[in-house]
Order: C-alpha cells, then sequence, then structure tokens
C-alpha cells in the first residue's frame, strides 16, 4: 500500500472504478469530477453507472475513509503525488481520440504542481500524448517560473464493463509505462496489493505502454472478426461455426476466448480504438491492413444480420419483431456502438415495427434510438415482446434469455420463428418446440 493520498481525476468507468478498486487495496483516494452533479451523487455514496459489486465496495471504503469525492482539482493535484488521469477520450468526427480533456488536466496539474509527482494516464490515448502531457505540464510550469520535478507514466486499464471490479482487482498483467526508477517504485506500492498476489507486473517505455493498449484491443477485436467471417462461410457450407471455434479454440496457441460468433463487436472500445490506430498509424504512412479489414468485417457483419431476417421473412412491411437485448453486450446498461442501434434502425426502415426488451438498456435506447420511437415498443418481460410478434430476435446474451420457456414463445409468436444472434440455443433444442430456428453461422 502505498502511504501517500492518491488522485485520480475522472469518474467514468475506468476513473470510478479504478479509484474504488484502489482505495480497496488500502490507498487513500480522492476521486474528481468537474461534474458537480455526479461528485454529489457520489458523496451521497450513490453510483451513478450499473456494475457489478462497485457499489459494496464503495460502501466499504467510504466508511473507512479511503476514499473521497470532489470538484476541486487544484486542491487534489496539490494533495497528492501520483495523479490518475482517467478522463474521457472520445473519438472525434474523423475517428481519432480527442485529447482536450487529457491535455486540460494535464494543464491544471503544471499549474498547481507544488513538488514531485508522478503523472499517470490511464485513459486510452493515441502513442505519444504521454510525451505531450509532458510537454503541457512543463509549459505551464516554465509560465509560473516553477521548478519542479514529475514523471509521466502510461497504465493502461485492461477492464471490461459489466465485470469492471473483477478485472480491476484480478487482472493479467500491470502495464507501468515510464523509464523512471521512481515512478516505477511508487506505481508498484500504489499496486502493491496484486504485486502480493503474483500478477505480473510490465516495465517499459511510455509509446510501448501505449501501444500495448491499442494492439491488445485491435487484436481481441480483429479475432471477433476472423470467427465471424468464418460465421458466414460456415452458412454457405453447411459448417458449424460453433463446432469451429471450439476445436480452434483447443490450440494453446489460438484459445477459445473471444472466439464467439454473433452480431458484430460493439462497446466503447473495439470500435474506437480499431478505428485510432488505423488513423494513427495512417499519421506515419503506415497502412495497418489486418485492422482496416477487420473493421469492415464487423461492419459487414450487423449488416449480415439484417440480411439473415429479410431473406427469412421476406417482405418487413407491416411486420413486428420482437428484440431482446439491446446494450452491446449482457450486465451493461452502455448502448454505445451496440449493434443493435444499426440492425434496428435498418429493420426499420424495411418496414418492421419492434417490441423491444432489455433488463438495463432501455432508458439508454429511447434516446439513442429516439429517431424511430413512432416503430419501437419498449416492452415490460422478454415474453411481452413476443405477444403477437412475427419473429423473435435475440441481439443481447442476458442471462435471463438463456432460459425461455420456449413453449411459451411458441404459443405467444404469430409465427415461430427465432432468430439467435448470440448462438445462445442450439437448432434441435428449439425445433422441438416447432419453432424455426436461425442462429449465425450454424
Ligand atoms: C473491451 C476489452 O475486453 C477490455 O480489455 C478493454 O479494456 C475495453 O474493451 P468491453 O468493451 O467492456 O471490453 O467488452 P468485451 O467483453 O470485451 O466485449 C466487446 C464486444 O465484443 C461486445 O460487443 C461483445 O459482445 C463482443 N464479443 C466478445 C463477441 O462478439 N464475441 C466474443 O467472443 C467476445
Amino acid at each position: 500500500m502505498y502511504k501517500n493520498k492518491i488522485s485520480i481525476i475522472g469518474t467514468g468507468y475506468v476513473g470510478l472504478v479504478g479509484g474504488v478498486c484502489l482505495a480497496d487495496f488500502g490507498n487513500t483516494i480522492i476521486n474528481v469530477d468537474i461534474n458537480e452533479e455526479k461528485i454529489e451523487q457520489l458523496k451521497r455514496g450513490e453510483v451513478p453507472i450499473y456494475e457489478q459489486g462497485l457499489q459494496d465496495m464503495l460502501d466499504r471504503n467510504m466508511e473507512e475513509g479511503r476514499i473521497s469525492f470532489t470538484t476541486d482539482v487544484a486542491a487534489a493535484v496539490e494533495e497528492s503525488e501520483v495523479i490518475f488521469i482517467s478522463v474521457g477520450t472520445p473519438p472525434d468526427e474523423d475517428g481519432s481520440a480527442d485529447l482536450t480533456a487529457v491535455l486540460e488536466v494535464a494543464k491544471t496539474i503544471g499549474q498547481n504542481m507544488n513538488g514531485y509527482k508522478v503523472v499517470v494516464d490511464k485513459s486510452t490515448v493515441p502513442v505519444g500524448t504521454g510525451r505531450k502531457v509532458a510537454a503541457t505540464i512543463q509549459e505551464q510550469l516554465d509560465e509560473r517560473g516553477a521548478n519542479f520535478d514529475f514523471d509521466v507514466v502510461s497504465n493502461p486499464e485492461f477492464l471490461r464493463e459489466g465485470k469492471a471490479v473483477h478485472d480491476f482487482t484480478h487482472p493479467d498483467r500491470i502495464v507501468i509505462g515510464t523509464e523512471s526508477e521512481q515512478a516505477r517504485e511508487i506505481l508498484s506500492e500504489v499496486y502493491r496489493a496484486l504485486y502480493l498476489n503474483d500478477v505480473p507486473f510490465v516495465y517499459t517505455n511510455l509509446e510501448t505502454a501505449e501501444m500495448i493498449k491499442y494492439a491488445s484491443n485491435a487484436f481481441l477485436a480483429t479475432k471477433i472478426s476472423f470467427i465471424n467471417e468464418m460465421s458466414v462461410l460456415s452458412e454457405k457450407v453447411g459448417a458449424n461455426v460453433q463446432e469451429i471455434a471450439r476445436a480452434m479454440g483447443m490450440d494453446g496457441r489460438i484459445s477459445d476466448k473471444f472466439l464467439h460468433s454473433g452480431p458484430g463487436y460493439g462497446g466503447s472500445c473495439f470500435p474506437k480504438d480499431t478505428r485510432a490506430i488505423v488513423r494513427i498509424a495512417n499519421e506515419h504512412d503506415v497502412d495497418l491492413k489486418v485492422i482496416q479489414a477487420g473493421i469492415e468485417a464487423n461492419e459487414y457483419q450487423k449488416k449480415h444480420m439484417v440480411e439473415k431476417i429479410t431473406g427469412r421473412l421476406d417482405d418487413l412491411e407491416g411486420k413486428t419483431l420482437g428484440v431482446l437485448g439491446l446494450s452491446f453486450k449482457p450486465e451493461t446498461d452502455d448502448m454505445r456502438e451496440s449493434p443493435a442501434l444499426t440492425i434496428l434502425p435498418e429493420l426499420i426502415e424495411a418496414g418492421a415495427k419492434i417490441r423491444a426488451y432489455d433488463p438495463q438498456a432501455m432508458e439508454e435506447s429511447t434516446w439513442r434510438l429516439k429517431e424511430y420511437e413512432q416503430d419501437i415498443i419498449y416492452c415490460a418481460n422478454e415474453y411481452d415482446t413476443m405477444k403477437g410478434s412475427d419473429a423473435l430476435v435475440l441481439v443481447t446474451e442476458w442471462n435471463q434469455f438463456r432460459r425461455l420457456d420456449l413453449q411459451r414463445v411458441k404459443d405467444l409468436l404469430a409465427n415461430p420463428v427465432f432468430f439467435d444472434l448470440r448462438n445462445v440455443y442450439k437448432e434441435k433444442e428449439v425445433a422441438k418446440y416447432d419453432i424455426d430456428y436461425i442462429g449465425v453461422g450454424v
């Protein structure tokens, strides 16, 4: 455990989960955000996102006095030796990460620096940002005529939404990108609880650490696109992609993880980071053909889901489709880049009406799909979506959709056709109820 205070700037997924978990490791954390409403909510002990285990951990650490919340960035900088930057880096119109918030924080750090600081970049940022952060801080110091030592470290975060607390506390590795011995030692103390649990630490330079995050996400996204392409071919040749993935995964060099075909990957990281790394490469006159192809295959996969449905149901005009799941994956209310955001509008454009249900994402869906509100009815539960529908489409594999009462499904649907875009069911078991089953690549 690290003895001095740590500031975490930004209370999004990474900042809040990171803050609460680092507090749980025994550190003293100041979590900072400029959003007053959010900070007030957190001060009352309320977690603004849906994330397993986070509320309990927050309660515990607030009670023990290890975590506090403030909007005062300047005071937080002064009080702490380690400052994590975990503000958002939303994609610009051209796909590059918008660094305004990161550099704004760097500026504030430079303006309020009062001694040696370790500035840790936890947001996913283009290669070279660490150096920009350092330059921005130095500029402010020069302007003030101040002379303090500081180090900038890239410490990428690999947590998944929905499993954020688990992933933060059980990482596969901790990457620490800096050549400063002092900063390496301080961060090792911050993460001491993990070190004691035998988590491997990778010490490298700034640029390598920044690349590790992009390379990992781009590889996983491409792996999904690879199996999705295999699913399209499997459908044509009469093969079963699930069995292909299972057998491929038995090869330890491949592994069975991230080899599930579906409607395409979504979320806040894979689409954004794949586009960003291609862009970064372009700026350096490098053509990342494999990742570019992975991005295109993902776009195709979403369209292919629509073709699957229109191909089987012919004309969608006047037809109603029951839709299960809207979030980009289960256990989250997040719909960023969810395949549903492409698939539903295209089905509606083709004439369909939608009856949708999602355990967490319906609120977000009402504004994200506002343009289509006339054609979407949000339902009370999964069975409600099926009432009188011409087909059922499972888009996101929430656990509660894994145990559907298939007799009830058959009785409720006007036309018993089931598009299972996540291959949750087996054709044989669904066919027993006289329901037509269409999976992905099976
Ligand atoms: C991802 C990375 O896993 C994480 O390490 C990184 O820090 C952020 O991005 P996340 O976006 O939360 O995390 O979700 P993840 O569980 O990785 O799923 C991403 C998308 O891929 C989802 O849309 C999911 O449905 C899809 N997916 C995943 C597949 O289609 N098939 C798979 O086999 C795995």
